[in-house]
């Protein structure tokens, strides 16, 4: 069985996350959501997501490319959790290019998706601030 997984937030679940989860699926058998905690995106990424890590859980939980959740918490767990995990490949959208391909000392593939144009959660965030809702 090949076991894939990736990394992010997720918060206000849109279809750039569904067409990213889709894909990274196909790859494999099993998709593994390592899902960021609040902790880590407001320590790390200097981010408050809208909703909260148990929020954001139940909505993936829900996508039927998705196998399993587990937590996000530091930067450095990618390589504990290929072998953790048995993990195959790694996949991410292509604004990460790059940044993960040391996961191939530790036997894993990475793998850097297209991102879905226009759509974000920032974007949404700031159309909505801004009062556009075409
Ligand atoms: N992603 C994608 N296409 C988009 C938006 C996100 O493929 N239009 C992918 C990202 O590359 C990442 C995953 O979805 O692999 C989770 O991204 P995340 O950062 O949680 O979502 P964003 O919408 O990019 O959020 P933000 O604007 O806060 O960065």
């Amino acid at each position: 069985m090949r076991k894939v997984i990736t990394y992010g937030t997720f918060d206000l679940l849109h279809y750039g996350h569904i067409n990213l989860l889709r894909r990274a699926k196909e790859l494999g058998d099993y998709l593994i959501v390592a899902l960021s905690t609040d902790e880590f995106n407001l320590n790390e990424k200097r981010k408050k997501s809208y909703f909260s890590y148990d929020q954001r859980k139940l909505l993936l939980e829900s996508i039927r490319y998705v196998d399993e959740i587990i937590p996000e918490e530091n930067w450095e767990q990618k390589r504990t959790d290929i072998k953790k995990y048995g993990i195959d490949i790694l996949v991410m959208g292509d604004d990460w290019t790059g940044a993960f391909d040391f996961v191939k000392e530790e036997g894993a593939e990475a793998i850097y998706l297209p991102r879905t144009p226009e759509i974000s959660t920032t974007q949404i965030k700031q159309d909505l601030r801004d009062e556009i809702h075409g």
